[in-house]
């Protein structure tokens, strides 16, 4: 019984270990399926990745404020970051890929706004070794053997940054990659706006952190690609959406995680938080948990970086450039157009044009239209459009200050004088360093033109009487009926013009100065024309009406005679001189031989001639108190005083001095004489000296 006994307690005891045994073994069952199941469901990274086992291969890495860098600024890199344990993506059973769902949050950082790397992606893979794989365009996914493969058994969403065009749409796009780069499916990178349907653009390269979900429905077999900025609810359109059988691509288990790489350019690719679920919806990432990125600062500092180093200096010279340019254009407008402003402008503002008006009447001062070329400068014919009234623009430089002066000179002078054998002044411009006078224009052009130029017809002697006697009378009213005297200073045959209807008209009034009635004339510079200089002008160099009465004398006999004053090339050496020569031939009572052949003399016509000669060389008297005033040489010609013999004083002088020295004394001859503006640079080259008793005697 006792042997029965310990064997069935025996028995008992075994029976009770293997039951114990097989226990355990059920629980070690039970705790390895609860242990897996818990673990590999889902999981989130909301907080950043500081501490966590996920696998970092390549350049990736965690930053300190637990970012998931990808990559970094190194060039020609792969960054890796998997999740360590592998997912059951296929059922088991049916062999059919399961649903899941993961969210997450990036931002890529371009080292420069223009150049950036080449993008990263989410992946599925069955194994965690990429040594293989390739950076730059092979997004550290696949190599130039592989990339194709149905072996790969990797499922990939790729946000490409860098168009390569083997494989991409474009610059900007996200695909749906099954085991090749070349997409299934891609899309510019944005998405649909949930109210309007429109489609909105994302830069991918923006720096700005945005959400992509990729969402996986096992029973429809429908993979959707959703992406938004960060501040968005999710759009309820997705980007993409592929119907595709996974069953076939995913093995068990597959690893997820992400890849990234960088080209000769680069961008840091960062994951900012992660959310994943099998069989489920990923939780949603709580946005305001996640990590900043430490980009965030720098990325505004190399925004400003850029702004200050590039985008400020183009904008700096851009505006700089503008600011030039209307300067410049004001200032041409302001040289061009208006010019600056003078207390005697004020005083006779309302004779000033502007340049544009000048240069539209004058065709832009063409060649063409040059009327002349004075002492002073140019004159050019021109038309006012607005009253389509002819005029004569006369381009006076004043570089020097002479001519500036002679330019205030004459516009004050003009300004106040009205006279109809005065050529009028209508207004005038300052232009740079040209000052441009506005003249009535004389359609007949100059009087020593009509005398000696053949294109031109001859003027008949009524014609040439008329010329004379407003010439005079133009005189007159400068000397005696203007408030101020006026001195002309270069009366010559070039300084009258003649208008339509013949009338001599003085121009020219450069030289005039003003000086009071009465009072003696200031001494100015010498300045006239050669032969038309009075004696005691060239020696004193003080201008007086009676160097005016002189000159006029001298135009008087030209255009009686028809002669220069001065003909330096004549034969005959009494009739260099004209003056000398009619002074002669009015000695020897012959004075009729002195006037000009084209001219038919009858009749009456002989006194008025002989009134003129004589009246010239009473004018061209030397001693300037023998010479009568203006006012008579009007009376004179008008024929309301009876001219007065001329002295016998003149004659002996005039002839002595013939005799003595061949009658080439009283002007100096050289160079082109009657063209030369005596200066006052010049002055030794005419000498005044006292000769005998009366008279004067001018040398070279
Ligand atoms: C990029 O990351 C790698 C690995 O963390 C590091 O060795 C390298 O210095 C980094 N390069 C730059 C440019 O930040
Ligand atoms: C979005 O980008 C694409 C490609 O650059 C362009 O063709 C399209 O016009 C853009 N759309 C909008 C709304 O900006
Ligand atoms: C999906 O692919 C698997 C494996 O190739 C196959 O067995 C299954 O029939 C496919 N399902 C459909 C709906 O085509
Ligand atoms: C999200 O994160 C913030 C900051 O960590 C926290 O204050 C807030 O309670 C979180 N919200 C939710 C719904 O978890």
């Amino acid at each position: 019984m006792e042997v029965v006994g310990i064997l069935l307690k025996l028995d008992e005891m075994m029976q009770l270990k293997q039951v114990k045994q097989q226990f355990r073994v059920l629980l070690w069952i039970l705790m390895v399926e609860l242990a897996t199941s818990a673990t590999v469901d889902s999981f989130i990274f909301n907080n950043g990745f500081t501490g966590t086992k996920l696998i970092l291969n390549g350049i990736a890495s965690i930053t300190e404020n637990g970012v998931l860098r990808l990559t970094n600024d190194t060039e020609q890199s792969t960054g890796h970051a998997i999740y360590p344990t592998p997912f059951h993506f296929v059922q088991p059973s049916t062999g059919k890929a399961i649903s899941f769902s993961t969210t997450f949050v990036f931002a890529m950082i371009p080292q420069d706004p223009v150049y950036y790397g080449h993008g990263m992606a989410f992946f599925i893979s069955p194994t965690t070794n990429f040594s293989t794989a390739m950076a730059s365009q092979w997004l550290g996914l696949f190599n130039v053997n592989d990339n194709g493969d149905s072996s790969d058994h990797i499922v990939a969403i790729e946000l490409d940054t860098i168009l390569n065009h083997e494989f991409d749409i474009d610059s900007n796009h996200l695909g749906i990659d099954i085991n090749n780069l070349k997409s299934n499916l891609s899309h510019h990178a944005g998405y649909f706006d949930d109210y309007t349907g429109d489609f909105r653009n994302l830069s991918l390269v923006s720096g700005e952190p945005m959400q992509v979900w990729v969402e996986y429905d096992g029973g429809e077999m429908k993979l959707n690609v959703t992406i938004s900025p960060i501040q968005m609810q999710k759009p309820k359109r997705p980007l993409l959406s592929l119907v595709v059988n996974l069953s076939s691509i995913l093995l068990d288990p597959m690893f997820i995680g992400f890849a990234s790489s960088t080209g000769t350019v680069v961008a840091s690719h960062n994951l900012l938080g992660w959310s994943f679920k099998m069989n489920g919806t990923a939780e949603a990432l709580n946005l305001s948990a996640l990590p900043s990125l430490p980009e965030a600062v720098l990325l505004n500092e190399k925004g400003k970086r850029w702004y200050l180093t590039t985008l400020l200096p183009v904008v700096v010279s851009v505006v700089l450039f503008i600011g030039i340019v209307v300067f410049i254009i004001f200032m041409l407008r302001r040289i061009n157009f208006s010019n600056l402003l003078e207390d005697w402008e004020l005083q006779y503002g309302p004779h000033r044009f502007s340049y544009k008006t000048l240069v539209i009447a004058t065709n832009g001062f063409n060649d063409k239209f040059i009327l002349g070329a004075g002492g002073f400068g140019r004159v050019y014919k021109g038309v006012l459009l607005k009253c389509n009234t002819e005029i004569a623009v006369k381009k006076v430089s004043h570089e020097s200050k002479q001519g500036m002066t002679e330019f205030v000179s004459e516009i004050i002078t003009l300004g106040q004088l009205r006279h109809r054998n005065l050529v009028r002044l209508l207004g005038y411009c300052r232009h740079k360093d040209e000052l441009l006078l506005v003249y009535e224009f004389m359609r007949n052009g100059s009087l020593d033109k009509f005398l000696y130029h053949q294109d031109k017809p001859t003027l008949n002697w009524a014609q040439r009487f008329h010329i004379i006697k407003g010439v005079a009378s133009g005189i007159e009213y400068l000397h005696q009926n203007s408030v101020k005297a006026v001195i002309h200073r270069d009366i010559k045959t070039s300084n009258v013009l003649l208008d339509s209807e013949l009338n001599g008209r003085l121009s020219d009034f450069g030289l005039a100065r003003l000086c009071d009635h009465n009072t003696d004339p200031t001494t100015t510079k010498v300045a006239g024309t050669l032969g038309y200089i009075a004696p005691e002008l060239s020696r004193t160099g003080r201008p007086t009406t009676l160097t005016d009465v002189f000159a006029f004398g001298v135009l008087m006999l030209e255009v009686a005679c028809g002669r220069k004053p001065i003909n330096p090339y004549k034969e005959e050496a009494n009739q260099i001189s004209l003056m000398d020569w009619v002074a002669e031939n009015w000695q020897k009572g012959t004075i009729l031989d002195t006037i000009d052949s084209r001219l038919e003399v009858e009749g009456y016509i002989v006194c008025e001639i002989e009134l003129v000669l004589k009246l010239g060389l009473l004018c061209s008297h030397p001693l300037p108190e023998s010479r009568p005033s203006m006012r008579q040489v009007v009376q004179y010609l008008n024929g309301d005083t009876q001219l007065p013999p001329l002295s016998l004083a003149y004659l002996s002088f005039r002839v002595l001095a013939l005799q003595q020295n061949a009658g080439i004394d009283l002007y100096p001859i050289s160079g082109t004489i009657d063209s030369f503006v005596q200066s006052s640079d010049q002055p030794s080259e005419i000498i005044a000296e006292p000769y005998s008793d009366e008279g004067f005697r001018c040398r070279v």
